[in-house]
């Protein structure tokens, strides 16, 4: 039932404006509007703060088929439980009433400033400072690769608090957009997930409350490779959506588009590129729904289960969406089409919330 409302809704109110988003690299408003209008922009919010309550696999569920129509729109309900997380995981309960409510109500969207532009893949390298000051701490350094930045409201920002300590040296702050000091980059032009805003977020003597810290001083990095083993399942659930979004419409075309006096898809070559696209689509769907359950159990293994499905999913959206290109032949090479905005929204899975070099190392350092 959630599956047929939300792809209703999001084809509706969602996959008429996505190639407009693109075209035009604008945030798809239009979708944030509809999620929120139906409680779907941050669903993983637990009841007690004003949420939905959704489990992890619910919320997998709502960014799969919202990135089936559109990716750029799925990274507002996947980004908000990015942002959140460490506060719903790791903050006072102070901070979770303050920060999920509005959350919850779509008054708000919640950002998370991990990535600088000298840490990328070695997090815990970071630079930002966070500096002690009475009660409170002031905050300088530049965040990079942010994802709905200048649209968010808040801010999950990892600061070292002691450089001599590398990873325990780094604590976990929620920073707010009015908060004085804080500005924004110009928007990145990238190849694909062009609705979504990618800027810098600077952090200039941005003087906050104490209380602002999630968790203790010291657990901010580990608050944050726990957020990401939650969370790089939400991004499997987007390749999964965009990947069944190129074979659904490739599926389609193939059936009407003739060539040699009869349909191509009665030929033999491409009936079996669709029959490999929607194996390698069943077995990320599989690994990617057996993560979200490990996630909302807490299991033991799901550090290694999550990078797994993240690294699995976004492979198969890469080959899925290519060969989608491929069986529409010119015309997918061409704008007019949406699958060579899916290849190109595909290809951010396989790079943010680590790159799948970084799964690999996570899931050899925790195989099963
Ligand atoms: N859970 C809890 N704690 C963890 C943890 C986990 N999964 N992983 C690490 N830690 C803690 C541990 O306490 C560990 O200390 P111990 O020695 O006591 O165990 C400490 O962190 C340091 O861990 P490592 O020694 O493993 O750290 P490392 O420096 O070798 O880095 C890494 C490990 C896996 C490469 C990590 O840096 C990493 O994941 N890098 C990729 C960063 C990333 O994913 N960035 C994504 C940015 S967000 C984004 O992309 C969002 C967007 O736009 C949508």
């Amino acid at each position: 039932m959630l599956r047929d409302a939300i792809r209703a809704l999001a084809e509706a109110k969602i996959a008429p404006h996505a190639a407009a988003v693109d075209e035009e690299a604008r945030f798809p408003q239009e979708a944030l509007d509809a999620l929120v209008a139906n409680d779907l922009h941050a669903v993983h919010v637990p009841e007690e703060y004003g949420g939905a309550g959704a489990d992890a696999l619910a919320t997998v569920i709502v960014i799969e088929e919202v990135a089936r129509a559109c990716v750029s729109s799925s990274l507002i309900p996947a980004v908000n439980k990015l942002g959140s997380l460490p506060v719903i995981l790791s903050g006072s309960e102070d901070l979770k009433k303050k920060y999920l409510g509005p959350l919850a109500k779509g008054d708000a969207m919640f950002s998370y400033c991990l990535s600088e532009p000298d840490a990328g893949s070695d997090a815990a390298g970071m630079k930002t400072r966070a500096v002690r000051d009475g009660d409170h701490f002031i905050l300088n350094g530049v965040k990079r690769w942010i994802t709905n930045a200048g649209v968010s409201d808040y801010y999950t920002v990892m600061a070292v608090t002691d450089p001599e300590k590398r990873s325990k040296g780094i604590s976990a702050f929620v920073v707010e957009k009015s908060d004085e000091g804080v500005s924004f980059g110009a928007p990145e032009k990238k190849l694909g997930i062009k609705g979504s805003p990618t800027r810098e977020v600077y952090l200039d003597n941005v003087r906050i409350p104490a209380d602002r810290m999630i968790g203790e001083e010291g657990t901010g990095f580990a608050t944050a490779m726990q957020t990401l083993d939650h969370t790089r399942i939400t991004i499997a659930a987007q390749a999964l959506g965009v990947a069944q979004g190129a074979l659904d419409y490739a599926k389609g075309y193939v059936q009407e588009r003739k060539q040699f006096g009869k349909p191509i898809g009665d030929f033999q070559g491409i009936q079996f590129m669709l029959a490999d696209m929607a194996m390698k689509v069943e077995a990320a769907r599989a690994l990617t729904y057996q993560a979200a359950a490990k996630s909302e159990r807490g299991d033991k293994d799901l550090t290694f289960q999550g990078a797994a499905a993240k690294c699995f999913a976004s492979d198969v959206a890469m080959e899925v969406t290519t060969d989608a290109v491929q069986l529409l032949g010119g015309y997918g090479y061409t704008r007019d089409y949406p699958v060579e905005r899916m290849m190109r929204d595909a290809k951010i899975t396989q790079i943010y919330e680590g790159t799948n070099q970084v799964q690999r190392i996570v899931m050899a350092r925790n195989l099963p």
